[in-house]
């Protein structure tokens, strides 16, 4: 985990007229007692076997400032799986490895489909609109297969180094479940490796895929693993892969712009931050110069991002009355 950060440029949250540890605490305690008193909503993404397992009802938040301040409530120390919210890591690394000559492979526009749409991909002759999509992500993942000797070994390596720590690890029941039924990531790749924007068997690229895709990360974890975006005073250099402060914002703006799909512009309407979600049911966002903020309940709305992680961080943004905006 990170040890305290040296004084960011905005104040930090806890400092806010108001807003002390003990306020912020009570924040997030009174928007866990507030979610949990209506049965839990959503549904569980059985479309991957594995993530259907799991109960409905967890529900867990932490918040990291970048003073080094954690304050959480509920589930915050189990690992669930992190799912898209691993695209945020492969784009850091492929952004690093390839610079500017990433966006020869996709753009960096919002989708108005789902996150698996095939239909756009052919439309867009193999294409992705953004990197969080699936097609995106598994460009990304043909991206760090060409450049890696070892490329699981390394993505690991680089989420714990981010996070600070080493008990990082991938779930291979969650990859294996995904693997047995990933019909429409299969022709999602067998379209763009039509059109040439894959370079790797597809069977390769895939394996790498569902692997990051399985990481097993608990709202702890995943808080500090996102608190070097947040930070605007320090050098993002982690295990060999370095960002300049520019690629860092960049990457905000895409989770800003695309981090939720084709619900990207509710999540800004409501939460007013840049954030990721997966299908786990975990959502993270920064509140860049302040936080980081993993929630994770696993009922999904239609659009496939967790309703009470939506309800609950619209909710922090509201009562603590921060946002970027
Ligand atoms: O490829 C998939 O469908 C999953 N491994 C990831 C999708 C996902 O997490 C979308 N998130 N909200």
């Amino acid at each position: 985990m990170h040890g305290p950060r040296p004084i960011p440029l905005n104040k930090d949250l806890s400092q806010a007229p108001g807003i002390g540890p003990a306020g912020l605490q009570a924040i997030l305690s009174g928007i866990h007692a507030e979610i949990t008193a209506h049965p839990p909503a959503g549904h569980i993404p059985t479309y991957i076997p594995e993530l259907g397992k799991v109960p409905v009802e967890k529900f867990g938040i932490h918040l990291s400032t970048l003073e080094g301040r954690d304050i959480h409530v509920g589930d915050h120390l189990e690992t669930f799986s992190a799912q898209s919210i691993s695209k945020v890591f492969s784009l850091s690394m492929a952004f690093a490895l390839e610079g500017v000559r990433l966006w020869e492979r996709m753009g960096v526009e919002a989708s108005e489909g789902p996150f698996n749409s095939v239909a756009r991909i052919e439309q867009l002759n193999g294409i992705p609109r953004n990197p969080f999509i699936n097609a995106g992500a598994l460009v990304m993942a043909d991206v760090l297969v060409s450049h890696l000797a070892d490329p699981e070994g390394q993505f690991l390596a680089f989420v714990n180094a981010l996070c600070g720590t080493s008990g990082i690890v991938t779930d291979p029941n969650v990859a294996r479940s995904e693997a047995s039924v990933g019909h429409m990531n299969a022709a999602l790749i067998n379209l763009m490796k039509h059109h040439g924007n894959i370079h790797n068997p597809i069977g390769r690229v895939l394996d790498f895929y569902y692997f990051q895709c399985s990481l097993a990360m608990s709202c702890a974890q995943l808080a500090h693993t996102f608190l070097p975006f947040a930070d605007h005073g320090r050098p993002f250099l982690f295990n060999g892969f370095a960002l300049t402060r520019s690629q860092v914002k960049r990457i905000n703006a895409l989770m800003m712009t695309c981090g939720f799909y084709d619900e990207s512009g509710d999540f800004s309407y409501r939460v007013g931050l840049p954030g990721k979600s997966g299908v786990g049911g975990g959502i993270v966002a920064i509140h860049p110069g302040e936080y980081a903020v993993a929630v994770w309940s696993p009922g999904l709305n239609t659009k496939g991002n967790s309703l009470r992680g939506m309800q609950a961080l619209e909710l922090l943004t509201t009562r603590t009355n921060r946002s970027i905006f």
